[in-house]
């Protein structure tokens, strides 16, 4: 089983635990405690397209059929809630012709994606986006692993969107180097990005790029 793999396997047992879904050992998991992490409306004018779209689809459920929703994950997608249009598709490698879309988001979908493939998701998401477009982050500072027998990290939330709340946790491989928003920030620039705006809130961070 590939890293990658097991990391989705591991986000599904995290998110539809409830379903009846394996479990990760308990003694592996580093587990950060619930935040409370409001996700306001935001305007954008046309299509959305929302990487990693699947689990809890919470753009998907803010933002409805203006969405369309790409995880490498069929099964994510189907058990996913939301009318977004449900797409299979590596971000990594898109489909869409350049300059399709006005806005693209990532909502905690990063973290899920191989350090070394992370730059080609910025590049990815650079090349579909229109000149003057924006791409809207949320993610978490992951910190490096420390201890080998703690390799899985759980983020707990509750997302308080104008109209629902939405209880979850995502969970990750830790790897020997941590992967923080500057990080992020640095692959954005190297990508051809403008960083218009970077907030923090503990461990979680959300960016808002803009293609110049
Ligand atoms: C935490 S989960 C779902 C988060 C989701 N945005 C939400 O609102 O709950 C992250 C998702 O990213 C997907 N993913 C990881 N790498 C991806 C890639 N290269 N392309 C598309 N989706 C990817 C995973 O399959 C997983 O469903």
């Amino acid at each position: 089983m590939t890293k990658t793999v097991f990391v989705h396997l591991i986000a599904a047992s995290i998110i539809f635990a409830q379903e009846g879904h394996p479990k990760i050992d308990p003694a592996r998991i580093v587990k950060y405690d619930r935040v409370d992490f409001k996700v306001p409306d935001f305007p954008a004018t046309g299509l959305i397209l929302d990487i990693g779209g699947g689990g809890e689809a919470v753009i998907g459920q803010l933002k409805g059929t203006q969405v369309i929703s790409i995880d490498l994950s069929a099964r994510e997608l189907k058990q996913s809630p939301g009318d977004a249009l449900k797409l299979v598709m590596d971000a990594t490698d898109m489909k869409f012709v350049d300059g399709s879309f006005q806005t693209t988001t990532s909502f905690f979908t990063l973290m899920y994606v191989p350090q070394e493939k992370q730059l080609q998701v910025m590049n990815e998401v650079f090349r579909v986006l229109k000149p003057g477009g924006r791409f809207l982050i949320w993610d978490v500072d992951l910190p490096a692993l420390s201890d080998p027998a703690k390799d899985v990290a759980i983020f707990y939330f509750r997302f308080l969107l104008p109209a629902k709340e939405i209880m979850t946790g995502y969970g990750t491989l830790l790897t020997p180097r941590a992967r923080l928003s500057a990080d992020y920030a640095s692959l954005a620039r190297e990508a051809g990005f403008e960083i218009l705006s970077q907030s923090t809130h503990g461990r979680t961070f959300s960016m808002e790029l803009r293609r110049p």
